[in-house]
């Protein structure tokens, strides 16, 4: 009996100086002191050898010692609960970062950005349609006659011939295709990729991009249409720019033009890139035909509107005086890396 009231004093002992900290040294605590086989458990065992006259002492001092570990079993557990989140590995924080690789955007990414944001400023919202487009949506709404050349097969990647399917040979597919939806006053710029079968080189490629425009409402006019593209380049090119439009040709607007800007590299005095005439052409535009608007159920009596059509590669060739047109698809890191930040 002595003896194991000492041993009890060592186990006291032992409990309050326990300190192994979290969820983890709580559990270990309970499955020591608390558990079915634990301590507590044990010690009670030993009540069948106390002497019957020392049982109720004995019982006492057993049950004080009980409460004592469920107290600090309860603390612990608390502490553990608590502090659960540190108990992780830790971080040191004085030491540097790990750097991560950080990716560029592709410049014909970036000059897309840059064309349609500025026109989203003059309430034009972001259309896209389909790469892969019937002729009816590509050429035939479009004022394009049966035999125009545009539609040969030379110009043209066909996937099938009967009935025609086709990759687009321009973004102008987009314009059908919003304005059948009936909805107007209709006003959008459309990006997309766009597809010709043409001999790859520095100069041209079988793929590359467009950024087509689309204004309809009542009492839209050709001067709406020149103001409109002439905060275009004054937003892109800055407020020395220069601009001029050449009469042109195109099945679906009449009348069509086609826009100069004075050439940004040698400021219209003449060089290679403008081939000496201190301009360079950026864009095709024009009013919609009205058998375009008809071919929509558009009243050409009621709306009139202008549509305008340009590449991304261009200008994008002139802004990071790339030289190669190549370049863009050939998805060459040391390339695409220099467009870091922009
Ligand atoms: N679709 C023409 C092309 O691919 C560009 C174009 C010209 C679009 C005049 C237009 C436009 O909307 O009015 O060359």
């Amino acid at each position: 009996m002595e003896q194991l009231l000492a041993q009890l004093e060592v186990y006291r002992s032992e409990i309050e100086a326990y300190n192994i900290p979290g969820a983890e040294g709580a559990e270990k605590f309970r499955i020591t002191y608390l558990g079915t086989k634990g301590l507590v458990k044990t010690l009670m065992g030993e009540m069948k050898n106390v002497p019957s006259d020392k049982k109720k002492e004995f019982g006492q001092v057993l049950n004080e010692f009980k409460q004592l570990a469920e107290a600090k079993y309860n603390t612990l557990k608390e502490a553990g609960e608590a502090g659960g989140v540190q108990q992780g590995p830790t971080i040191d924080l004085s030491l540097p970062g790990d750097i991560f690789p950080v990716g560029t955007r592709h410049p014909i990414s970036s000059m897309r950005s840059r064309i349609v944001s500025i026109f989203q400023r003059l309430g034009f919202s972001v259309a896209e349609g389909p790469e892969i487009e019937d002729d009816w949506h590509n050429f035939t709404a479009l004022n394009l006659p049966e035999h125009h050349p545009a539609r040969d097969m030379q110009d043209t990647f066909y996937i099938s011939t009967d009935p025609a399917w086709l990759l687009r040979t321009h973004t102008s597919n987009i314009q059908i295709r919003e304005m059948e939806k009936g909805k107007l006053p209709l006003r959008i710029i459309c990006p997309g990729r766009v597809y010709r079968n043409e001999t790859i080189s520095a100069r041209s490629h079988c793929f590359f991009h467009q950024v087509e425009g689309l204004y309809i409402d009542e009492n839209v006019s050709f001067a709406d249409l020149k103001q409109t593209l002439y905060f275009f380049v004054q937003e892109m090119y800055g407020n020395d720019v220069k601009v001029r439009f050449r009469p042109s040709y195109f099945p679906f607007t009449e009348p069509s033009a086609e826009m100069d800007i004075s050439c940004q590299l040698c400021k219209g005095a003449g060089c290679n890139v403008c081939k000496y005439t201190g301009w360079l052409e950026i864009l095709g535009c024009g009013m919609v035909h009205p058998k375009v608007l008809e071919h929509c159920n558009i009243d050409p009596e009621k709306y009139t509107g202008f549509a305008f059509g340009m590449g991304v590669e261009r200008p994008a060739m002139l802004k990071y005086g790339i030289t190669d047109i190549r370049l863009f698809s050939e998805n060459d890191v040391r390339f695409l890396k220099q467009f870091r930040g922009v």
